[in-house]
């Protein structure tokens, strides 16, 4: 300690140190679109919690949910452009800037959260975030939510009754596909746009997870519900590449810990939160009817054109991984 003056009223050492702290400090701001009380939201905040504790809050994740700040569309300019860095678009989000991310969005691709678990972890994950890499994003970890029910004010028990109706959808061309396989059209609006776009009848019907239904109180302006299970809503946790590449070696590893973490801890909230948000959803006033094998098989025939078209633009390397999924 030569040189330090141990008469003057703060210690240097202590000023120093504070001045590192300040400096070290890292805030990360994290966007997504859906409410807290869902499967998403959930795991957000547990993130952000988890990042505080194991960096003794030098690293500060700030949560902006329900699209306050970002919609589902604008979110991937404000990621590039450094405004946030972090968001978790669901997967059909992607698939409308980057083809084989149409994949997961394939109907009946995944007969259960097991076909699910296989693929985020398995080759189709890794392609999927390698495909990533060149839009400056880079993919962090995959989240569930849950399988996609349908909604509309008209009874949907066969593909016929698709007939005319327009569909709101995350806008992408697989689902648009799909709903046009069912002789509907699918109409690409943002989630925090759903409601509205039901309750004015700019759109008949849209597909969602029990849990963006209930939190969206959709039931107040949709009378029926079909349990179908036809496709799979999930999500891309995705930092700005620049970002993450810049950051200091143990910093990277508190987030990928704290992400670890989350992604087991919420992956199983998910299907609790979707099943306790059914529980909840069947007392409100929504007919529902859930899909007999028979009447699942006949929308499989009816949406088979969906995987001719989009076989070739996913690539033949992915396509081959979910036939095997299903081996
Ligand atoms: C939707 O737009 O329907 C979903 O992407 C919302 C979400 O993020 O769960």
């Amino acid at each position: 300690l030569i040189g330090f003056r141990t008469d003057l009223p703060f210690s240097p050492l202590a000023y120093d140190e504070e001045q590192e702290g300040l400096q070290d400090r890292l805030i990360i701001k994290f966007s997504h679109v859906v409410a807290e009380n869902t499967p998403k939201g959930l795991a957000v905040e547990r993130f952000s919690q988890l990042v505080k504790e194991k960096s003794n809050g030098r690293i500060e994740v700030q949560v902006f949910p329900n699209g306050i700040l970002y919609s589902d569309i604008t979110e991937y300019d404000a990621l590039r452009n450094g405004d946030i860095q972090m968001i978790a678009p669901a997967f059909s989000n992607l698939a409308d800037k980057i083809p084989e991310w149409s994949v997961l969005d394939l109907p009946f691709a995944f007969r259960d959260e097991t076909d699910v678990e296989e693929a985020f972890n398995g080759e189709i994950g890794r392609l999927l975030f390698e495909s990533l890499e060149p839009f400056d994003m880079k993919g962090m970890a995959f989240w569930n939510n849950g399988f996609k029910q349908m909604t509309s004010n008209r009874p949907i028990r066969r593909p016929e009754d698709f007939k005319g109706q327009r569909f709101r959808i995350i806008q992408s061309k697989v689902l648009e596909a799909q709903f046009q396989a069912l002789g509907a059209k699918g109409y690409g609006a943002p989630f925090t746009d759903v409601y509205q776009k039901l309750a004015s009848g700019q759109v008949d019907g849209q597909e969602n997870t029990i849990s963006n239904i209930y939190t969206r109180r959709l039931y107040q302006v949709q009378r029926y519900m079909t349990l179908s299970n036809h496709g799979y809503l999930g999500y891309a946790v995705i930092m700005n590449k620049q970002f993450w590449e810049d950051l200091p070696p143990e910093t990277q590893t508190i987030i990928q810990e704290a992400l670890k973490e989350t992604t087991a801890y919420s992956n199983q909230q998910a299907l609790a939160i979707n099943e306790q948000q059914w529980n909840q959803l069947q007392k409100m006033p929504l007919e529902i009817h859930k899909l007999t094998a028979e009447e699942t098989e006949v929308w499989q025939a009816a949406m088979k054109s969906v995987y001719d078209a989009f076989a070739p633009v996913i690539g033949p390397a992915i396509m081959k991984e979910l036939e095997d999924l299903h081996a």
